[in-house]
């Protein structure tokens, strides 16, 4: 099987984004995470995740200002901090607190505790949780970046953990494959967790992000942000 999981390599390059080294690590990108084009990335999300073009393109575009080569685009090279890379993450530190690349257990925590009682995660529960990462940063980031580009960019990562560990529809996710997706960056079909039946577009994904975006309780800190258009 090309697509069974296998760890990186020490050699092997890996990105702030769970969803790019997820289909690295599975072999629907590169593994060794270089010189990956936008018709790859494109056709790596519908094999592997059912993820539709519309809804990856822009940051596909915006992923190959991250590096000098025209056409392609390095994994590593997607940390550019306010390219795509944003303060307040998941599942990762802020830049200026050290270490905006690497999967880190405290950040994560805010995650894994919520929707406390039950096993799954929903986008009530990622809205709170989007709040909740934000009053981190603000309260321990003197340089955090908060304008609406960031939310935009969070909210849509946040309704593709639900959906794609989830039912893409309603976006009710079992906590143990989201945790599997961020932790070990693997597909949990070990677990019994199956390939989306449906196709997660811009569109399909309107109402879940409507419902996080109500449950965030977000305001901006700032209008404008530094402009970053290369390394
Ligand atoms: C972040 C999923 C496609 C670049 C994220 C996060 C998720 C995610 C859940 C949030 C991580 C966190 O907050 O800790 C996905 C999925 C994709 C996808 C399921 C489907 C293929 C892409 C594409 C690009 C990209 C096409 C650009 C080429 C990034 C970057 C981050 C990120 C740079 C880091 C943002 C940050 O948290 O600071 N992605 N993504 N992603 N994604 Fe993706
Ligand atoms: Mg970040």
């Amino acid at each position: 099987d090309n697509h069974v999981w296998i760890a990186p390599k020490a050699t092997d390059l890996r990105s702030p984004c769970p969803g790019l080294n997820t289909l690295a690590n599975h072999g629907y990108l590169p593994r060794g995470g270089k010189n990956i084009s936008i018709p790859m990335i494109l056709e790596a999300a519908i094999d592997g995740f059912n993820i539709g073009s519309d809804a990856i393109i822009q940051a596909a575009k915006f992923g190959l200002l991250s590096g000098d080569a025209p056409t392609t685009m390095d994994l590593d090279a997607l940390k550019l901090h306010n390219l795509i890379e944003h303060d307040a993450s998941l599942s990762r530190g802020d830049f200026a607190l050290g270490d905006n690349l690497h999967f880190n257990e405290t950040v994560f925590s805010t995650l894994l505790n919520s929707n406390p009682g039950v096993d799954y995660y929903n986008a009530t529960s990622a809205g709170h949780v989007q709040h909740d990462r934000l009053a981190i940063s603000l309260a321990t980031n003197p340089n955090i970046t908060n304008t609406p580009k960031e939310f935009l960019l969070r909210t849509r990562e946040s309704s593709f953990y639900l959906t794609l560990m989830g039912n893409p529809i309603t976006g009710v996710a079992p906590k143990k494959f989201v945790e599997i997706f961020f932790r070990e960056e693997r597909l949990p079909i070990a677990e019994g967790w199956k390939r989306p039946n449906t196709t997660i577009t811009a569109e399909s994904l309107n109402t879940i992000e409507g419902i996080i975006i109500d449950n965030s309780n977000w305001t901006l800190t700032q209008i404008c942000e530094d402009l970053v258009l290369g390394p």
